[in-house]
């Protein structure tokens, strides 16, 4: 009799290593206190909430030791690379050598997306679970968009028709992400943004699942007042 394959787990990965300059500030934007701590303590909160997340493994600098794991559920590994998509690359492969397997699931989610919540995350488990390779959490433009000419000005108004705005968490295979990364390496991870350009890039097509206006990355100083704003009306 052939045994049955176990289920595949979930687990979150944070990539947690920029140094968010944009932000305005000295310290990483990652760091930086929002409703009284530091943000990434948000992110972690709402994924350790979640009963279905096997591991949360938070990529960091070498040799950043500002954060401490909050529990045994969350491990804090010092492997971040030089860009986002390499922190990534580096975590997964961090995450195989703790024992994930390749078919399990891995939702790769912001550090300073701080503003997700356990029914976001649970919304994207839910929609990618039975999907043979995953999907992000996405907006439908809103805005009408402008492309910049040379001058600075707006030269032309692109169609917004079917326009969407990725965000995280983004939900795939931990061998079919690692694997469509790895394709970029040598290239230093050029025009890799998201998982998903990479799961793209390798002849797949994610799922677009309906993110939240809320679920914002804090990239310039007026984000962190918005995510202060938004974390006290929910009564954090
Ligand atoms: O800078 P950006 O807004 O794209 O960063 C998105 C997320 O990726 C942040 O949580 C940041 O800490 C992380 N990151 C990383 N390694 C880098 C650059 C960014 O883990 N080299």
């Amino acid at each position: 009799m052939k045994a049955t394959p176990p289920s595949p787990r979930c687990y979150a990965l944070l990539p947690c290593a920029g140094s968010g300059s944009r932000a305005g500030a000295a310290r990483p934007k990652q760091y930086q206190p929002v409703a009284g701590v530091p943000m990434v303590r948000h992110t972690l909160a709402a994924f350790t909430a979640v009963p279905r997340m096997a591991r949360v493994l938070v990529v960091v600098a070498p040799g950043d030791e500002a954060l401490q794991p909050p529990d045994a559920a969350v491990s804090i590994v010092p492997c971040g690379g030089a860009t986002r998509a390499e922190s990534v690359f580096n975590g997964l492969n961090a995450l195989l050598a703790q024992g994930a397997a390749a078919h399990d699931w891995v939702l790769v989610h912001d550090a300073a997306r701080c503003l997700i919540t356990p029914a976001l995350i649970g919304a994207l488990i839910d929609a990618c679970l039975p999907d043979a390779v995953g999907g992000l959490l996405a907006l439908p433009l809103a805005d009408t968009l402008k492309q910049e000419g040379a001058d600075g000005r707006a030269a032309a108004t692109i169609d917004r028709a079917g326009k969407w705005l990725a965000q995280t968490p983004q939900m795939f295979r931990i061998g079919l992400l690692r694997d469509a990364l790895a394709a970029h390496a040598a290239g230093g991870f050029a025009g890799i943004t998201d998982e998903a350009s990479a799961v793209q890039a390798a002849g797949h097509r994610p799922l677009l699942v309906r993110g939240s206006a809320q679920n914002l990355k804090v990239t310039y100083p007026e984000d962190l007042v918005m995510a202060e704003i938004i974390l006290r009306n929910r009564g954090v």
